[in-house]
């Protein structure tokens, strides 16, 4: 989603600090799911690591994938934007990957972040599934891990995203998990969604 912006965390900062108070860390948003196809899904937060991983998903989305997901072709993924989905600042964000194993190896086959927006208990969200992926169910366990996430990393009140009118994928999922859905007042060609959490 176009709005969305990842922040970096500054490599030399190491690990994410364990966090105070009542707050779960990030570990604890592992989940492992099945689709009902009964493929293992594991759904945890994004880290350094998953770089190569997230370039090949990326790469491999179809045009109308990332053009519904960047709302532009992106033809280029820099080094720059693979860091900034990767190194996630968690303080300020949350990403979730969905992966799953192949005979070839573990491979990412979905993606759901968002970040708070300042100033607000509010979360901007985006979401993509890999295209051979569509339909079985990965997004849905996603957004709902990325809506627990926001409720009890972030204590967020709510999650808000756009997409373009005529992606009736999404807006089907937006409904299904009970999103308002009302034009955008700056641009036509989108929907806002909003879900109080
Ligand atoms: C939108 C997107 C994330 C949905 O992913 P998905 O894994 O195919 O979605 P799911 O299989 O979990 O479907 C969840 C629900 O969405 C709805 N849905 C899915 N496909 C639909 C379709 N073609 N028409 C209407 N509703 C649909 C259904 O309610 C579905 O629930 P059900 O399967 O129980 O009926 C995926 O199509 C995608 O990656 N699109 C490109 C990126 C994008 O559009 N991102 C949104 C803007 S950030």
């Amino acid at each position: 989603m176009r709005t969305v912006r990842d922040t970096v965390r500054p490599r030399t900062k190491g690990k994410t600090k364990p966090r105070s108070g009542r707050k779960p860390g990030i570990a604890s948003f592992r989940r492992y799911v099945r689709l009902a196809d009964g493929t293992k899904v594991t759904l945890r937060p994004i880290r350094p690591s998953d770089a190569a991983a997230e370039r090949a998903f990326i790469e491999h989305l179809s045009p109308q994938s990332r053009y519904q997901r960047f709302f532009g072709p992106m033809q280029e993924v820099s080094d720059a934007a693979i860091a900034a989905f990767t190194q996630v600042d968690f303080s300020r964000a949350m990403a979730l990957v969905a992966t799953t194993k192949t005979p070839d190896g573990e491979i990412q086959i979905g993606v759901a972040r968002y970040h708070i927006v300042p100033g607000t208990r509010c979360g901007e969200f985006a979401i993509v599934v890999a295209d051979e992926w569509h339909g079985k169910g990965v997004a849905r366990r996603l957004l709902k891990a990325l809506m627990a996430a926001g409720r009890k990393h972030h204590r967020l009140k709510a999650l808000v995203g756009e997409a373009l009118s005529d992606n009736v994928r999404m807006i089907g999922l937006a409904r299904a998990l009970d999103f308002t859905i009302d034009t955008a007042p700056q641009d036509a060609r989108l929907v806002r969604l909003r879900r109080k959490l």
